[in-house]
């Protein structure tokens, strides 16, 4: 049985990324320093998966504990989750987010090198095509400055593993997933979105309105152009995107992967605005969400959504949930979240 390293796996994706591999057969150790996550998001994925998925806390800053952790199991590849990943406070504390960000993915790469694990697939987001030119962005897309430290250490972060798996001679391998904008629970409600204090992203924002612990959403502009004037995104599913690891990871474990470092965009490539997310949502669950349009939000694109046909055909995946059945589990997750 293959043994993957999930670092941040306890955290939203890595959590539903952990339950996908076991449920696929893999053998998963979750690292994870629980700064952003709770250990009961590993509880939920033994209680979904039914196994003793192993869990060791550890900060990938701390080489020597990351060193033990290589020398105590035989990876055959790391999915590298762990990152701080506000927006704004990366603005505020630009060194922590260059620091954790970049530290944590060169001690993962340098241990893989100096242990011989030669698989890697890393946590990129669409952040990095700022706001393109030609939409749905492909991977060839150029990418554009980042508006923030936090899109540059995914920029920079892609760049170190490109440069890094290049001077191999072919015995490592990396995919990027550049994931769109990811949203929802799993179905069981086990595991979800656990954002501290006040959410900066939209769909926490909604499900805690709909609860009644925010009293009304701001929609951030709506005189963008678009057909009702707000921002337009490419909604994935965190469950359909935790399958795209999977399908990464039998690409690159059976050596289906056409050059030693490849990039993939991770979306529906359905655009949906801010206000259809919010009818949909209102119409799906029958719960009002109060809400208010506002000023632009500084930073923000007007919109993107992906282009996914390379992941499609090179990895055999395509997002399958409905945008109905995606905001029902959101739902599901704030309900269970507040005991409603
Ligand atoms: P998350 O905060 O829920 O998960 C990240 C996990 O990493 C947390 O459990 C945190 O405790 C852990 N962590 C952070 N620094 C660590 C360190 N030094 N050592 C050990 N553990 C550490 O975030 P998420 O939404 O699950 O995001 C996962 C990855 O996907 C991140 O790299 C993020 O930048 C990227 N991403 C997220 C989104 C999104 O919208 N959620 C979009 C694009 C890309
Ligand atoms: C944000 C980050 C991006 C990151 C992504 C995933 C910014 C500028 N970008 O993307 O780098 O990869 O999160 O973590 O922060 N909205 C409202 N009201 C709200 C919240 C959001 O109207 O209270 C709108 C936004 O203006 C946007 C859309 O909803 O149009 C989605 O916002 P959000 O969930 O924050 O994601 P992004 O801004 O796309």
């Amino acid at each position: 049985m293959k043994c993957i390293l999930v670092t941040g796996g306890a955290g939203y994706i890595g959590s539903h990324t952990a339950v996908e591999l076991t449920n696929a057969g893999y053998d998963v150790v979750i690292a994870d320093n629980l700064y952003n996550s709770e250990i009961s998001a590993v509880e939920g994925v033994r209680k979904i998966t039914g196994k003793e998925v192993a869990f060791e806390q550890v900060d990938c800053l701390d080489k020597n504990a990351m060193e033990k952790l290589f020398k105590k199991y035989q990876f055959s590849a790391v999915i590298h989750f762990a990152a701080l990943k506000a927006v704004g406070e990366s603005v505020e504390k630009p060194l922590d987010y260059y620091r954790n960000n970049l530290e944590s993915l060169i001690n993962v790469l340098s241990l893989m090198k100096e242990n011989r694990v030669p698989n890697f697939v890393f946590s990129s987001s669409a952040t990095v095509y700022g706001q393109p030119e030609e939409l749905p962005a492909t991977e060839t897309t150029p990418r554009q400055k980042a508006t923030s430290p936090y899109g540059n250490t995914k920029q920079i972060c892609e760049d170190i593993i490109e440069d890094t798996v290049n001077a191999t001679n072919g015995t490592m391998s990396a995919l990027a997933l550049r994931y769109f904008n990811p949203i929802g629970a799993h179905p069981s409600a086990l595991i979800g979105e656990l954002p501290k204090g006040i959410p900066n992203n939209l769909m926490p924002y909604i499900t805690q309105t709909a609860a009644g612990i925010r009293k009304c959403l701001s929609i951030f502009g709506n005189d963008y152009d678009t057909p009702d004037g707000t921002a337009i995104r490419d909604y994935i599913d965190v469950t359909d995107l935790a399958k795209a690891h999977v399908a990464a990871m039998v690409r690159l474990i059976d050596k289906q992967n056409k050059t030693p470092y490849e990039v993939f965009n991770i979306g529906t490539g359905r655009p949906f605005s801010v206000l259809e997310l919010v009818e949909i949502f209102e119409k799906t669950t029958g719960v009002k969400v109060n809400y208010r349009i506002t000023g632009r939000r500084t930073g923000d694109i007007e919109k993107i959504w992906a282009d996914t046909s390379l992941a499609n055909r090179e990895l055999g995946w395509k997002a399958e949930k409905s945008i109905e059945e995606t905001l029902l589990s959101a739902w599901m997750w704030e309900k269970h979240l507040r005991g409603l």
